[in-house]
């Protein structure tokens, strides 16, 4: 399976605003409408605020129309680390320091509807691939995600590891080396 990945900024300043606003607007993902909502409504904006840089997988639909068959964001969000929840060897790794690691964040990742099985292994895939190029230039070996109970197993078969419930409880942190 080929990924065509383009970042939203370098789309935005090919073909403006107001063009890639409606090109967001045809993303359906029926299975999380929240990373639907996200890619329509904060995306740019985020974007433009360097809060976070998203990463459209690209591809063409039967009439040859670009599409967006997929959607990963990248950003930094640091983590508060107790001792007790990960294994000795993967707090050493994770520099902690005054119980907070710094991290890497997935902080999105959507496939559209109808889009093959394994197309989000792939773009993981990918995101790695560029926190990789982070960590050759900043440091940090940490990437954290935050998901819901069902995708636990997931992204453990992914390689991330489970550490604990967020506060409110809703949502679960998983972090993986790199
Ligand atoms: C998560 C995702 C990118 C994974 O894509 P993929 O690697 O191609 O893998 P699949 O779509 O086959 O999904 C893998 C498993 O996760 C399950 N899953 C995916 N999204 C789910 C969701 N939102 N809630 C519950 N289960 C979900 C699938 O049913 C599948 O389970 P199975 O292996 O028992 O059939 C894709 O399923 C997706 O876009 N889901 C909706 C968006 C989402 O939930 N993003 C994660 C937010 S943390």
């Amino acid at each position: 399976m080929s990924l065509y990945v383009t970042r939203l900024d370098k789309l935005k300043a090919e073909i403006g605003e107001e063009n890639l606003h409606a090109f967001l607007s045809s993303f359906k993902c029926s299975a999380e409408p929240a990373a639907e909502q996200f890619l329509k409504r904060s995306a740019i904006r985020h974007d433009s605020e360097s809060i976070s840089r998203t990463h459209l997988a690209l591809g063409q639909d039967a009439t040859g129309a670009d599409v967006i068959n997929g959607f990963f964001t990248l950003a930094i969000k640091c983590l508060s680390v107790e001792k007790e929840s990960v294994s000795k060897k993967t707090f050493k790794l994770m520099n902690v320091s005054d119980n907070i690691a710094q991290a890497y964040l997935l902080g999105q990742l959507a496939k559209a509807d109808g889009v093959e099985r394994g197309f989000g292994r792939e773009m993981i895939k990918q995101a790695f691939h560029t926190f990789a190029k982070g960590k050759e230039m900043f440091g940090c070996r940490v990437v954290r995600l935050d998901c819901r109970d069902s995708l636990i197993d997931y992204y453990d078969s992914c390689g991330f590891t489970f550490i604990r419930k967020n506060l409110d409880k809703e949502l679960n942190q998983m972090v993986a080396i790199i």
